[in-house]
């Protein structure tokens, strides 16, 4: 007998894009129907780069609640080659920050800030370890000779390795996995490095994006890989492996900025992401696994406490809209116009 119903924790979403401005009413409302709790990423066109920016960053997102909503931004500060180690010491004290993001420069959008070589900025990762405060990695190399579809596989290698081994007390969590050379470094690492999985990744690989047209929608960073990474990251996910988590990445571009010539990386998930991870677990019948991968390990990870309100999901097709409003824009989500097989029927948020 197939399982039809599901009852989960509320979950939390540990990486999440919620941009700025008008876009915020919309874009956080997408997230509080199904998420308590989100990890929410620094990278807008001004950078999150200090506490008082997060904190007044929180502020309008909080701003844009409905009081229906109960929602609450885990707030992180951008890493730049400058940042002191003052600012680190705020960091720590301040209560809605909660990680620090490491964004190679260039490596996505809104990194141009990010840090230029990881040698500038060891005196704050060794602060960072001292005090406990995890680090969140957009693990991609960007050097520009190196192939777009082996630079987070040599970033573990160069980078993150050779991190981690300076540094084995430093808490950290590598974004977006996408390949196994992510899952099997993760899974080899002790318990203070941990991943997130997005949903798109589970979904697709590289062939759902290029093969009979190019889909722009499904072009995010790190990019989609090969179908035997997505396998990879499938077996992960429904392990029950406490290092690995859920983390949207939903990352909301206009409508017109993904469908360009030069098209914007980032899908936006947020409309539909526990529908689609629970569609993913119980077609490997996997739904036993979905409530630690959703709602536990992520909050064990950053010692916080699990939530301990409940949403329901059923087996029960919808549509997804083909568009969103997004500020003065559209925008469209994974899966526009087509049907997601759960549904969410109750939320105690
Ligand atoms: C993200 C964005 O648009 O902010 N894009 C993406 O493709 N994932 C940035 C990021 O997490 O890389
Ligand atoms: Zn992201």
């Amino acid at each position: 007998m197939k399982q039809n119903s599901i009852t989960l924790a509320t979950p939390d979403d540990w990486h999440l894009h919620l941009r700025d401005g008008k876009a915020l009413a919309n874009t956080v409302a997408h997230s509080a129907r199904s998420f308590r709790r989100a990890m929410v990423m620094p990278n807008l066109s001004e950078p999150i780069t200090d506490v008082d920016k997060a904190l007044a960053y929180r502020q309008r997102i909080c701003a844009s609640l409905s009081s229906e909503q109960n929602f609450d931004p885990l707030m992180t500060v951008y890493l730049t080659d400058s940042i002191s180690l003052d600012e680190i010491r705020r960091i720590k004290d301040c209560e809605f920050i909660h990680a620090i993001k490491y964004y190679p420069s260039g490596a996505t959008t809104n990194s141009d800030s990010g840090v230029t070589h990881i040698d500038k900025v060891m005196p704050v990762l060794e602060l960072m370890a001292e005090l406990g405060i995890p680090l969140l990695i957009h693990g991609e190399l960007t050097d520009n000779s190196v192939d777009i579809f082996d630079r987070e596989a040599l970033f573990i290698e160069q980078v993150l390795s050779p991190l981690v081994a300076r540094l084995p007390h430093l808490k950290i969590v590598l974004e977006h996995i996408t390949t196994s050379h992510a899952v099997d470094f993760v899974t080899n690492q002790g318990s203070q490095i941990a991943a997130t999985i997005t949903v798109h990744h589970l979904l697709y690989n590289r062939n759902h994006m290029l093969v009979g047209g190019i889909r722009p929608h499904l072009y995010c960073l790190p990019i989609l890989k090969r179908n035997s990474h997505q396998q990879a990251l499938l077996k992960a996910a429904t392990s029950g492996n406490s290092k690995f988590f859920l983390g949207t990445d939903s990352a909301p571009h206009a409508k017109t900025a993904k469908e360009n010539a030069c098209g914007c990386a980032g899908t936006f998930s947020a409309p539909g992401a526990i529908e689609l991870y629970a569609e993913v677990f119980d077609s490997l019948n996997a739904l036993d696994k979905l409530e630690d991968f959703a709602s536990h390990f992520g909050p064990d990870f950053y010692n916080l406490p699990r939530n301990t309100d409940q949403i329901q999901l059923q087996r029960q097709a919808w549509n997804m809209p083909n568009q969103y409003q997004l500020g003065d824009d559209v925008v469209i989500p994974i899966r526009a116009n087509e049907a997601i097989q759960w549904r969410i029927i109750e939320a105690t948020l």
